[in-house]
């Protein structure tokens, strides 16, 4: 199929409702026309982590709102549409459902195809809608709910190198946080911290280095660290700004040196491929991390691999990336019906163990 195609995504599989227009045209740049995302972190607050029910209900509300939003900022009406594409899993089933019944509704509707599009390859796909990376290139999915090392041959077909088998490292840092009194999200509060701190002076494991393979552990990290904080309030009845510096530092380099580590093992599986332009590539929250993604891009070059890291806002959670995973999907000829599920989990290699990991946002593969 080599016309242009405009494609609606939708996506509400954890905390953020997403609406967005891409358009792409054989042989151009594909272009994103709108991309409308409606966070709701403020619902949560108060508990500490993502309540399904509150988010289910929150994108029942919002999901017809942003997609009015996104039709009108793409300047364009539902007829202009090809197809309707949406998150139809892994993630928290009550808002993928909700999702996916709005997807249900529009497409019945206008009698548009529909297109079921998995989270993680929406993420896994984001390089060739920013970047126009070719396959096979190598994806780490580092945010609060995902992480795993990708190789994608194609579309909808990728091999899993490894993943966390407890915490994803944005929930580790979001624990972090919590453990030392600073505000949520953890990620970007520790981060400042650690700019101050020394990150030698608390040795904090580097858990699985000593195992072979890609697969990785950041829950016994944060426990660590919780004893440490310890020992240092009942030796001085509480920590200074030094101690709380130093102990985001030291947390920060051992989840760098530990995703530095694992992805030289996937880069060298990777390349037994010899792919002729390799690239890795990076997403999610985590990857905004700088310390993490300086060590990312020291072992790529090391590696004599390209170094890849979509803009943020196409990193997290967003529906753009759902509708270029919807227009690939479609130009493989590849719909769904009105049979089309809403799963909670949906790993992309089907042939790959099942994950222990659940993140704190909900089981996502
Ligand atoms: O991709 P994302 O927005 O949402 C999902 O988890 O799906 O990622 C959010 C996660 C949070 O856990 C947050 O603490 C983490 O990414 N994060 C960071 C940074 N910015 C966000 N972690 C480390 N350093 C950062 N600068
Ligand atoms: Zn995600």
């Amino acid at each position: 199929m080599s016309r242009t195609i405009t494609i609606l995504g939708l996506e509400s599989s954890c905390d953020d409702t997403a609406a967005a227009v891409v358009r792409h045209r054989p042989g151009h740049d594909p272009e994103i026309l709108s991309s409308v995302v409606a966070g709701q972190t403020e619902l949560h607050s108060a508990y500490g982590g993502v309540v399904p029910e509150i988010a289910a209900r929150a994108h029942t509300e919002k999901l017809d709102l942003c997609v009015e939003e996104a039709l009108e900022a793409a300047g364009l009406r539902l007829p202009d549409l090809d197809a309707i594409a949406v998150t139809a899993g892994p993630g928290l089933v009550g808002g993928v459902l909700a999702g996916v019944m709005t997807a249900k509704g529009l497409a019945v509707a206008t009698g548009l195809p529909l297109v079921g599009v998995n989270h993680l390859a929406g993420h896994a796909l984001t390089p060739r809608l920013t970047d126009g990376t070719s396959f096979p290139y190598l994806m780490l999915l580092v945010s609060g709910g995902h992480c795993q090392f990708l190789i994608a041959h194609g579309p909808d077909r990728f091999t899993r190198l490894g993943g966390t088998i407890d915490d994803a490292p944005g929930e580790a840092f979001d624990k972090t946080a919590r453990l030392l009194g600073l505000p949520q999200p953890g990620g970007p509060s520790v981060e400042v911290e650690a700019r101050a701190g020394d990150p030698k002076r608390f040795r904090l494991p580097r858990p699985l280095l000593d195992r072979p393979g890609c697969d990785m552990s950041f829950s016994g990290l944060k426990t660590a660290l919780l004893r440490e904080r310890d020992k240092l309030v009942t030796a001085q009845g509480g920590i200074t700004v030094k101690d709380r510096a130093d102990l985001c530092a030291g947390f920060q380099a051992a989840v760098a040196d530990v995703l530095a580590e694992k992805a030289s093992r996937a880069i060298a599986e990777y390349l037994a491929l010899s792919p002729t332009v390799p690239v890795i590539a990076v997403a999610g929250g985590v990857a905004a991390n700088s310390a993490i993604r300086a060590a990312l891009e020291t072992v790529s070059a090391e590696n004599g691999v390209g170094f890849v890291a979509p803009p943020l806002a196409l990193c997290t959670d967003n529906a753009a990336m759902i509708a270029w995973a919807g227009i690939e999907k479609f130009r493989s000829g590849d719909t769904d019906d009105m049979t089309l599920a809403a799963r909670p989990r949906w790993p992309l290699d089907q042939s790959a163990a099942p994950m222990l990991g659940f993140g704190k946002k909900g089981a996502k593969a």
